[in-house]
């Protein structure tokens, strides 16, 4: 949620790879759809692709690279300094693909989000497009989420569902997942942005409504 009603909402996305979810929340505050800037993109590793697509748009770029640093605790206290620099709204992570502390998520709790390429709580950790295949799923997903202290454990804000056909391989349900994780992720930080979210005692509500297990769901005939 924003803390000032008048400014945009200021977000700070991190990153490890390609970006592209990172781009779609980026063209939804250019378009106005949220009311938010991105006004900083961390990467923890310096040859992320996504670098160059957050310097194409125009936002600032920073890198903090884990290998850097010793311990995970001393990664994590670098990264929260680089973070408060830019005093957040909401840290958003988007192919972020490194393991957090507690002391981390706690520091952001309730403005932490993430998007994970499955219909948590199903596949936690990472293959989940192969997992999904190799034990005969039918459907498959992706899940917007607050971040807690459980890795990849939700609470769910919001769901894409793709059929799993009978000719998809790992590559190709990837790629129609990440379709539908550029539509879902910037609703999902939308509706943080404009406080229709929140999380409390582990429960995520939407519109002061309690959300069920997996948040809410928007099938795709894709
Ligand atoms: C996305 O598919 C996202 O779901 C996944 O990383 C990819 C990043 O792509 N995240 C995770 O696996 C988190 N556990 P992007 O860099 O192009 O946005």
């Amino acid at each position: 949620m924003k803390a000032d009603p008048v400014e945009p909402a200021r977000i700070v996305v991190l990153i490890s790879g390609s970006g592209s979810n990172m781009l779609a929340i980026a063209e939804a505050c250019a378009k106005q759809d949220i009311d938010g800037e991105i006004l900083a993109v961390i990467s923890n590793k310096p040859d992320a692709q996504g670098l160059d697509k957050a310097k194409e748009a125009g936002i600032v770029t920073q890198v903090v690279d884990h290998k850097d640093y010793g311990t995970r605790e001393e990664f994590d206290a670098h990264l929260m300094r680089a973070i408060d620099e830019y005093t957040p709204d909401a840290v958003v992570l988007a192919g972020f693909m490194r393991i957090l502390t507690p002391d981390f998520v706690r520091r952001y709790k309730g403005k932490l989000l993430n998007i994970h390429p499955s219909l948590l709580p199903k596949y936690k950790g990472l293959s989940t497009h192969q997992r999904a295949i190799d034990a005969g799923d039918k459907e498959h997903g992706v899940t917007v989420h607050f971040v807690t202290e459980d890795l990849d454990g939700g609470p769910n804000i919001l769901q894409a569902v793709v059929p799993v056909h009978e000719s998809d391989d790992a590559e190709a349900l990837r790629l129609r997942i990440q379709a539908q994780e550029h539509i879902i992720y910037p609703i999902g930080v939308k509706w943080f942005i404009e406080g229709r979210l929140q999380l409390s005692k582990g429960d995520v509500y939407f519109d002061d409504k309690l959300l069920p297990e997996s948040g809410i769901r928007l099938n795709s005939d894709a």
